[in-house]
């Protein structure tokens, strides 16, 4: 198993390139299968979790071409000869239940193992469920699996309890295809979702008023093939803003988005570090003392559940206390453990976390609990005396492509290890 050995590294400074979002390419390569066309994406992260999105995508019969050098991946699935997606690929990767969507809509039937607990919660899909139900779509779950079947899907008014992301996508998929109109009230508006609308829009599909708390879906008869170059990932620019701060240096993004920012860049600037939003990137850097904040994680404009971890890491030597409340995910302080394992001063109460900041944190070993708490762990340890270990990286694979590269130009004293 790799791990990570990190040394103490302040000041990182130069220009860091944002690549496409992880959360934005896994529902638009599903997002693939509802037409017979060739689909070419560009942008495409070299990630673990896109790997398996493809195989995934393959074992249904799905043509994928990768070129992950230049980050262009063409998709065709003139034919979906399989609407059984096996167990052992779903498991690695909670985002395969968004193929049910476009198979009901493109094959009327789909047969997808119910995504496991993971380590930040339970991640049940009620929501996508009901959603379908209510779509016309017959479901049974049994054995471990969720069987799906239809004969056509039919538009309909659908409220959803939670704005649930991967609920809103998988329900917006398979409405995309439907006989007349479908609301989707309480909807998510995170800019993943949006990104995927516009795909879509650009395959054929008639959607409006995404990005509100209510889409409206006109069912067409088929989609065509669509060129699209997916999103930056504001987490990957979210950590990076955070590398710059925790390490008292000056780093520029390229490419980051500063609409799909607003709740971190206003958060750092409460925090005491300077932003500076330009033309064609960000601007972060620390002049200051880091001063402790209050964070509380919400659905989109508010501030992401996804930055949460690296943020908690940056509470840990900010100076006075802060309160970070987790309210989309029941178990997502496992990073907490790990980070008092350094010397933080961190109480956990449920949901709540309250951290006094403390002069320095010191190496020791310490394992990444899934991929945010990784890249957290791995912005301590930039700030701790002494060489950390962080092992488990693989979940940092899954999700942060080039971590190391990327840090190491700007200065970090990081190495992988085998
Ligand atoms: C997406 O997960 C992201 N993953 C997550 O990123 C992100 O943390 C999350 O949205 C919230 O922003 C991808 O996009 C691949 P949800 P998703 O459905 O769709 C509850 C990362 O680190 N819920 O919005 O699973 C659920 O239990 C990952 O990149 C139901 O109760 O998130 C959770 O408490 C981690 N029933 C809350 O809603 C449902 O049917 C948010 O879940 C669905 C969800």
């Amino acid at each position: 198993m790799s791990k990570f050995i990190v040394s103490k590294s302040l000041g990182l400074c130069g220009k860091v390139e944002i690549s496409g979002a992880k959360n934005a390419v896994l529902p638009i390569l599903c997002a693939c299968i509802l037409t017979e066309k060739e689909c070419v994406l560009s942008s495409v992260p070299p990630l673990m979790d896109v790997y398996a999105m493809m195989d995934i995508l393959k074992a249904l019969g799905v043509k994928v071409q990768y070129d992950s050098v230049n980050q262009i991946a063409k998709i065709k699935a003139e034919r979906v000869t399989k609407t059984k997606e096996e167990y052992e690929m779903a498991g690695k990767l909670r985002a395969s239940f968004l193929v049910m969507g476009p198979l009901l809509a493109r094959r009327q039937k789909a047969k997808i193992p119910l995504p496991g607990g993971c380590q930040i919660g339970t991640r049940p899909v009620d929501l996508h469920l009901k959603g379908f139900i209510k779509l016309g779509a017959k479901i049974k779950q049994e054995h471990g699996f969720v069987m799906g079947r239809c004969r056509r899907l039919v538009g309909s008014h659908i409220y959803l309890d939670f704005p649930s992301v991967g609920a809103t996508e998988n329900i917006m998929m398979a409405a995309v295809l439907a006989d007349g109109v479908t609301v989707i009230e309480n909807a998510a508006v995170e800019p993943e979702i949006v990104d995927l609308a516009e795909f879509l829009n650009k395959m054929g599909a008639k959607i409006t008023d995404y990005g509100t708390g209510a889409i409206t879906i006109n069912g067409v008869k088929t989609l065509e093939g669509a060129n699209h170059n997916v999103i930056p990932d504001r987490i990957e620019a979210g950590t990076f803003m955070v590398a710059a701060a925790i390490t008292g240096g000056d780093i520029f993004l390229t490419n980051a988005v500063p609409d799909h920012l607003g709740a971190i860049t206003s958060k750092l600037k409460e925090a005491n570090v300077d932003i500076e939003e330009l033309a064609h990137g960000i601007r972060v850097c620390t002049k200051g003392e880091i001063t402790a904040f209050n964070l509380k994680t919400m659905p989109f404009p508010g501030f992401p559940t996804d930055l949460q971890a690296v943020f908690m890491s940056l509470s840990t030597v900010a100076k006075g206390t802060s309160v970070i409340t987790e309210t989309v995910f029941e178990n997502r302080f496992l990073h907490a453990g790990e980070l008092t394992r350094m010397g933080a001063d961190i109480k956990i109460d449920g949901r709540i976390a309250v951290v006094d900041g403390v002069r320095k944190l010191t190496a020791t070993q310490v394992k990444a609990t899934d991929l945010r708490a990784g890249a957290a762990l791995v912005l301590a340890a930039m700030t701790a005396e002494g060489e950390t270990e962080i092992s488990d990286i693989f979940h940092i694979d899954r999700g942060y492509c080039l971590f190391e590269e990327k840090l190491i130009k700007l200065g970090a004293k990081i190495r992988r290890e085998d």
